[in-house]
């Protein structure tokens, strides 16, 4: 991709969505026979009721790769025509290269800047950030997002507080340069990291703080102080949403759809019950598929288009938490070519 600013300014526009997920199912019941739990524990405490993993030898990229081909299809365009490939990922096939490289490879787009992005659960909602400024600068006209996430490789399947939690899955948007005087697209973002909550959400080793051959066993494996990351997943979710609407000077009852990161209904049902919007206008799909990280909100938005429930000009508000400890939303309008 080659950009020369010309003083064009465009507005950034979401036109296509686009998911995959593997084929095999895993229950809760599935879970069950392996770790201390049961159907009815995870369903009340979670609201996941199954989950998809990767077969042995499949990861990130090749999830990637297949959502990447429907976002396309759905956007209209083709891969030579991408200017850039993000990949927000929390299980990258590899530390490098990255796997939005491999991904920008294997679909052919070869014009494209590739990278990764590592913003836990909250990767997707940092890549439209990502993607909006980069459109809006004119460095580049169209911008690929894949959340590509096989985290069944990250988990330790003998600990029954994480196992249950995760799935593997890949989907995203594209978005692209609109006209300059569109009052569409993305209307704000509200983002934030804090690093003194990082241990309470880790994959310790495999990093050079603790390379593989020095790693304690379970250290290459998600390791999460689940409470901790319920309390601050109820908060920041609510206050991220409230200071983006302050700062919009808007208030949620204009907002047509809530998808957020699908981590735990109940972390969701008490968003719903501070902020006040009313629970037809949140888009869940968690029950069959858990967490899925930086695929879950475009799971979530794919799906909800798939069953005509996103309509052209639709205000969607996303928003995301997760490892870092990082959480972030923003408020977009639907705007499919
Ligand atoms: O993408 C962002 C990342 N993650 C999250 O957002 C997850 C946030 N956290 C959570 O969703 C919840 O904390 C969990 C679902 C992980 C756990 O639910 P909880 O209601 O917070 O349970 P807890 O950790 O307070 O544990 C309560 C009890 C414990 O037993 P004791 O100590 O009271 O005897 C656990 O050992 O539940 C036990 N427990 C289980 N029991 C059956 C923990 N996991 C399980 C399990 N099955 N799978």
């Amino acid at each position: 991709m080659i950009a020369v600013r010309n003083g064009h300014r465009a507005r950034a526009r979401m036109v296509g969505l686009g998911a995959h997920v593997p084929e095999r199912i895993v229950t809760n019941r599935d879970i069950a026979e392996h770790v201390d739990t049961s159907d009815e524990w995870i369903v009340e405490r979670t609201g996941i009721r199954e989950r998809r993993f990767v077969a042995d030898g499949e990861a990130a990229s090749d999830l990637g790769v297949i959502a990447a081909r429907r976002i396309l299809d759905d956007a209209g365009l083709l891969a030579e025509e991408v200017d850039t490939l993000i990949v927000p990922t929390a299980s990258p096939d590899h530390i490098f290269p990255s796997t939005a490289a491999l991904v920008a490879e294997r679909i052919g787009a070869h014009r494209a800047a590739a990278f990764d992005l590592n913003a836990g659960c909250t990767g997707f909602v940092y890549a439209l950030a990502q993607a909006c400024a980069l459109v809006e600068a004119g460095i580049g006209r169209n911008a690929l997002i894949v959340g590509a996430e096989a985290l069944s490789r990250l988990t330790d399947h003998s600990d029954r507080s994480t196992c249950i939690l995760f799935g593997d899955a890949a989907a995203g948007a594209m978005i692209v340069a609109g006209e300059d005087d569109s009052t569409t697209g993305f209307l704000g973002f509200e983002l934030g990291a804090d690093g003194a909550g990082g241990p309470d959400l880790i994959v310790p080793a495999g990093g050079s703080r603790q390379p593989l051959e020095e790693a304690e066993p379970g250290d290459a494996y998600i390791q999460m102080n689940g409470r901790e990351v319920f309390r601050f997943a109820t908060r920041v979710m609510v206050e991220s949403i409230t200071r983006l609407l302050n700062a919009l000077e808007m208030g949620i009852q204009e907002v047509d759809v809530l998808v957020a990161h699908q981590a735990n209904s109940r972390i969701i049902d008490n968003a719903i019950g501070q902020l006040g919007i009313p629970a037809e206008r949140v888009i869940n799909n968690l029950d069959r598929y858990g967490n899925t990280s930086s695929a879950s909100i475009p799971l979530v938005l794919a799906e909800a288009r798939d069953a005509g429930r996103l309509r052209p000009g639709h205000l969607m508000l996303l928003t995301g938490f997760g490892a870092g400890l990082t959480w972030g939303s923003t408020l977009v309008r639907y705007e499919p070519r």
